[in-house]
């Protein structure tokens, strides 16, 4: 096998500026702080204001991701969403257009909260096969635009905001090398986690009902399903590569709740302090949920070179799935909580 990977060359996050706190929540829902902090661990989250959409929070993280490579130019954009602008075109060309990045290829991977893992798989494989030599990975959503407003579970969980990566060509051996995958699905659980209307399935079939074009996730059976399967995702990818699990530094697992993510570390016997969490501050941001925690993370210092660090995501398809580096010298901005709309640089 040849030694050309993928690696890490840049990294970088963004949340829009609404933040809606539990006690928010707890004014409009029949809800409270307490229940969602000791059922979730969320105390907060970002949504987008009227106005901004998966494209405008994508190219904000996108433009952090190139910043801290120190690069303008990339051969390939992957955006990993479940909330395009539109159903048809996809967003990524879009994306890589108002970046600045030219007539590169660009295309969207939707795979729900393992967007982002299935993303890098697939800029890395692309990367690995000499098709690019360089790639912006990014994972965005706006599932603040899909919730049904007065769903208070699914309101309580989910955020808004986009993570991103910039990947370079270079060595397997060399740090930040992404160093293999673990990738799986399952069709047959497809409606524990839907929206059920605005696809070719309802118009096909002539179904159509209020509010089917809201979210709905059950909640109980996703919980198993993702502390099962990431679980043994993260096991199998750790065996291919024949890395002990104590060996893990840190484990950077989708943020969807702290129980979940406590259960996975016991199921891994990972300590608490391997368990990277920021879902206390940004909630569940789907496909940014795994480049977001990273962020926060580097950005602490919880996360150093040299660190072995194993991703795991979990979402709706069924999709699951694992990445493994070695983490490089690469900075990141401190997420910023709330910049104005109106100090992008990247209007339409
Ligand atoms: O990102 C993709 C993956 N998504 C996930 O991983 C989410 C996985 N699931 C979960 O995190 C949890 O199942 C939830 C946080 C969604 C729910 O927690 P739970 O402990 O499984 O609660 P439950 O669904 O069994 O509901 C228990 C009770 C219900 O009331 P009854 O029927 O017992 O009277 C719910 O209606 O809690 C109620 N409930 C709430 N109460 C206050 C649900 N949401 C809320 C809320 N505030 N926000």
């Amino acid at each position: 096998m040849s030694g050309r990977a993928a690696v890490l060359a840049g990294l970088g996050g963004w949340l829009p500026p609404t933040r809606i706190t539990n006690d928010d929540l707890a004014r409009q829902l029949d809800t409270t702080d307490e229940w969602i902090t000791t059922r979730t661990g969320i105390r907060q989250r970002f949504v987008v204001p009227p106005g901004l959409s998966t494209s405008d929070v994508a190219i904000e993280a996108g433009a952090r991701a190139l910043a801290s490579a120190g690069t303008d130019s990339v051969g390939l954009l992957v955006l990993a969403t479940s909330t395009p602008d539109h159903p048809c075109p996809a967003t990524a060309p879009e994306v890589a257009g108002r970046l600045g990045l030219g007539e590169i290829p660009a295309f969207d991977v939707a795979a729900v909260c393992t967007g982002f893992v299935y993303a890098l798989a697939t800029a890395s494989s692309m990367i690995r096969a000499g098709i690019a030599d360089s790639a912006l990975v990014i994972g965005a959503d706006t599932f603040s635009t899909i919730l049904d407003p007065g769903d208070r579970t699914t309101r309580a969980i989910f955020g808004d905001g986009a993570g991103a990566m910039v990947l370079r060509a270079g060595s397997l051996w060399e740090r930040g090398a992404l160093l293999g995958f673990d990738l799986a699905s399952d069709g047959s659980q497809a409606d524990l986690i839907t929206v059920p209307g605005g696809g070719s399935e309802y118009r096909s079939k002539g179904l159509a009902a209020p509010g089917d074009e809201f979210f709905t996730m059950q909640g109980r059976s996703v919980f198993r399903n993702a502390v099962t399967r990431m679980s043994e995702s993260s096991r199998r990818l750790a065996k291919q590569l024949d890395w002990p699990l104590e060996s893990i530094d840190r484990l950077v697992a989708h943020q969807a709740n702290i129980r979940i993510l406590t259960a996975v570390g016991n199921e891994l016997g990972l300590p608490e302090e391997k368990l990277v969490v920021n879902l206390d501050r940004v909630g569940n941001t789907v496909a940014a949920s795994i480049p977001l925690a990273l962020a926060d993370a580097v950005h602490t210092g919880s996360i150093a070179p040299g660190h072995r660090l194993l991703l795991c995501g979990f979402g709706g398809g069924l999709t699951w799935g694992a990445a493994a580096l070695e983490f490089p010298e690469v900075s990141v901005e401190p997420l910023p909580g709330s910049p104005a709309p109106a100090e992008s640089t990247y209007t339409k």
